[in-house]
């Protein structure tokens, strides 16, 4: 839509030419009543397009469920993750994600106990795609014992059960993993 300007009546705004010509040189009530109902038309399609966009600000990406307050996940991951977890990982990390009671001492072949995933320990430290590649490769390449779930775990499943164990860390230690750059 493009303004019209005219040295007599000025610039006005967001007019269609057509529409700008006859307001500009018609002096009869039909045209003003044109321009009028144009003009009235263009609001209300302006009122249904910021009824859209609010209501696709206040929806998550896909299946239109908000997020966690302040988290990058929904609650849905995080229930799906609450099921992997218990399938695949509280065997070690224990449950409530709060790992073994001496995960700071290292067994006597030097590698460590599974350590907790609730924000005590390090997983913090490591930004999301980080602890992805931790799920996919697991420990044993580095001397560790966990094992890989690159092949046993789908993508949803792996970040929905980062977002299960997140919903254990207190905000205060996800804003820092945030300022570390943890969405990276
Ligand atoms: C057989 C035991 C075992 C299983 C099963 C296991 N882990 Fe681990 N995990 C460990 C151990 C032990 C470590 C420490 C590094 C190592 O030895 O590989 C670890 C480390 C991690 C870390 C890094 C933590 C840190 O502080 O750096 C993450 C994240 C993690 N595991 C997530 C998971 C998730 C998620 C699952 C389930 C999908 C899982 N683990 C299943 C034993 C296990």
């Amino acid at each position: 839509m493009k303004t019209g300007c005219n040295k007599t009546t000025g610039c006005n705004y967001a007019l269609p030419p057509s529409i700008f010509k006859q307001y500009a040189t018609g002096n009869n009530l039909k045209s003003v009543r044109n321009v009028i109902t144009f003009e009235e038309q263009a609001m209300k399609n302006g009122i249904w397009i910021l009824c859209l966009c609010v209501w696709i600000a206040g929806c998550d990406q896909g299946n239109g469920e908000p997020k966690v307050n302040g988290r990058w996940y929904a609650q849905s991951q995080v229930n799906l993750g609450k099921k992997v977890y218990a399938e695949n990982c509280i065997g070690c990390h224990g449950g409530n994600a709060r790992g073994t009671f001496s995960w700071r001492n290292a067994n006597p072949d030097g590698s460590y106990p599974p350590p907790p995933l609730n924000g005590t320990a390090h997983a913090w430290h490591h930004p999301l795609g980080v602890l992805k590649k931790v799920i996919n490769e697991g420990g044993i390449p580095m001397g560790g014992k966990m094992p890989a779930f690159n092949d046993k775990l789908k993508d949803d499943e792996k970040l929905a059960v980062i977002s299960y164990f997140q919903s254990f860390w207190p905000d205060e230690i996800y804003n820092a993993w945030i300022s570390r750059g943890g969405l990276n």
